[in-house]
């Protein structure tokens, strides 16, 4: 049988900015910008989104449109070695670990969207009464189990209809959706009492948090940059792996980033203004996942329409949750159905059966749930990302080159050259940089220490693949 393509062009932007704006946009980032001090960490991040964000966006996309396999086939048949299959299989296992957190907390959302209609209905949602509570209540247990399950059976029902018929259409839809009700809620919030205290905190450029906690502030920069544009799972490699033809690939990846920046700019419009118009500070509502919840739970209580701007914010958050998990499960179908000749809805069945398991074991344990998404999935992006960035630096060389030309503007053939050279080589070293910072914050080893020793591993990794092939 022939592989499915994407039938339109923005059918493929769209649905990889689908999967880029997310639950990392609109939950995590909030929450990360204000655990590290506000608008110099936004300012970092954004530097990072630019400088390693799109050139890595760039390496995926040329990996999947040149093999046009799953992330595993991929890396197989570009390198023409089986090892590579082995590198491949790491970002399906990632993937797998991912989609375990992230369904419960899609989960989470479906139930405060559920609640919030309900509240439009009877007057006032049900966590209304006491959030923190209600939050406790909600994202431990069997009722999180269940919402998890709903919330993946959604998932697999997109993905089961495949790329044109389910994945494009409707993330064609999702997409503008998301957007208009964002600006319509950023409008509403702009005039909230607290919306200038809550602007000067996330716009205001103060360079001095960056300068007295560079170390602190890189690794969780780095990790939401690329947790936020989907990064080393292998996600953008099967996406593209569905383009037929030749369109400029420097205009996808860029068109993507900005307007997944857009969006996650845009929910801290949303987000900043309801916290300080409560007297809220960002943080204070305790750290971590649950922050937000409560946060802004608490601001939708008090406010006069509150079920209702609480439904269309839970209806946005439930949108992007779904269109990213539905990107992210699509890796390992996409596996399944290229290597094993499985039909689509076996292979949905077999890995949401497994993820059911999984996604269940975080929903029920705390302490698995926080370890899976507050570290280790950032450990494994980094890692995932860095390997394929040194598979396309050192392995593909040329024919990346050759695949990152295809279709390009003067600009795009202009920058292949720097390009290739910041994929093969400073982007690498700079991820192992920031894994060692985040290994380090509390050793305080330093910062040359700490270059020397990336330079060092990175240094090591590429002299190891010297003997497969060389860099252009
Ligand atoms: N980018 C998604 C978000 O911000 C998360 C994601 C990561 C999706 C990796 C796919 C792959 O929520
Ligand atoms: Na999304």
């Amino acid at each position: 049988m022939a592989r499915e393509t994407w039938a339109t062009r923005v059918g493929f932007i769209l649905a990889a900015v689908g999967s880029a704006v997310g639950l990392g946009n609109i939950w995590r980032f909030p929450w990360v910008t204000a655990e590290n001090g506000g608008s110099a960490f936004l300012a970092m991040y954004l530097g990072i989104v630019l400088l390693v964000g799109v050139p890595g966006l760039l390496a995926m996309f040329v990996v999947g449109r040149r093999a046009k396999r799953n992330p595993v086939g991929a890396l197989q048949q570009l390198s023409g070695s089986d090892r590579w299959g082995l590198a491949g299989g790491f970002l399906v296992f990632s993937s797998l670990v991912l989609i375990s957190f992230y369904s419960v907390v899609g989960g989470w959302i479906l139930r405060y969207l559920g609640e919030s209609l309900l509240g439009v209905v009877a007057g006032s949602a049900p966590y209304f009464a006491d959030p923190g509570a209600s939050f406790g209540a909600a994202s431990v247990g069997l009722d999180a189990v269940a919402f998890h399950l709903v919330f993946l059976a959604l998932t697999a029902f997109v993905v089961v209809a495949g790329i044109r018929r389910g994945i494009e259409v409707a993330t064609k839809w999702m997409m503008p959706a998301i957007f208009a009700l964002l600006v319509g809620l950023a409008a509403w919030a702009s005039t909230q009492a607290g919306a200038a205290e809550a602007y000067a905190f996330y716009l205001r450029f103060d360079t001095s948090v960056i300068r007295e906690n560079f170390f602190g502030l890189l690794g969780p920069a780095a990790g939401q940059a690329l947790f936020t544009l989907s990064l080393g799972v292998g996600t953008m490699i099967t996406y593209a792996s569905y383009l037929d033809e030749d369109r400029s690939l420097p205009f996808d990846g860029a068109s993507v980033a900005v307007l997944n920046t857009v969006v996650g700019v845009l929910a801290g419009l949303v987000v900043f203004p309801l916290l300080f118009s409560l007297g809220i500070e960002p943080g204070e509502t305790g750290t971590g996942a649950g922050a937000l919840f409560v946060g802004l739970a608490g601001a939708f209580a008090q406010l006069p329409a509150g079920a209702l701007v609480a439904t269309a914010f839970f209806a946005v958050v439930a949108l992007a949750a779904l269109s990213s998990a539905i990107s992210i499960l699509e890796i390992s179908v996409s596996f399944l159905v290229d290597e094993y000749d499985l039909p689509r809805r076996r292979a949905a069945a077999t890995v949401g059966g497994l993820v059911a398991v999984t996604g269940s074991v975080c929903a029920l344990n705390a302490g698995v749930f926080g370890f899976v998404a507050g570290t280790l999935v950032d450990i494994l992006l980094t890692i995932g990302l860095a390997v394929c960035l040194v598979f396309v630096g050192w392995v593909m060389g040329r024919d990346a080159l050759v695949e990152f030309r295809k279709g390009a503007g003067p600009v795009g053939r202009a920058v292949a050259t720097p390009w290739l050279f910041a994929v093969g080589v400073l982007l690498p070293t700079f991820l192992v940089f920031t894994l060692l910072t985040t290994f380090n914050v509390d050793a305080e080893i330093g910062f040359w220490p700490t270059v020397a020793a990336a330079v060092a591993v990175a240094g090591a990794a590429f002299a190891g693949l010297r003997g497969e092939r060389s860099l252009v």
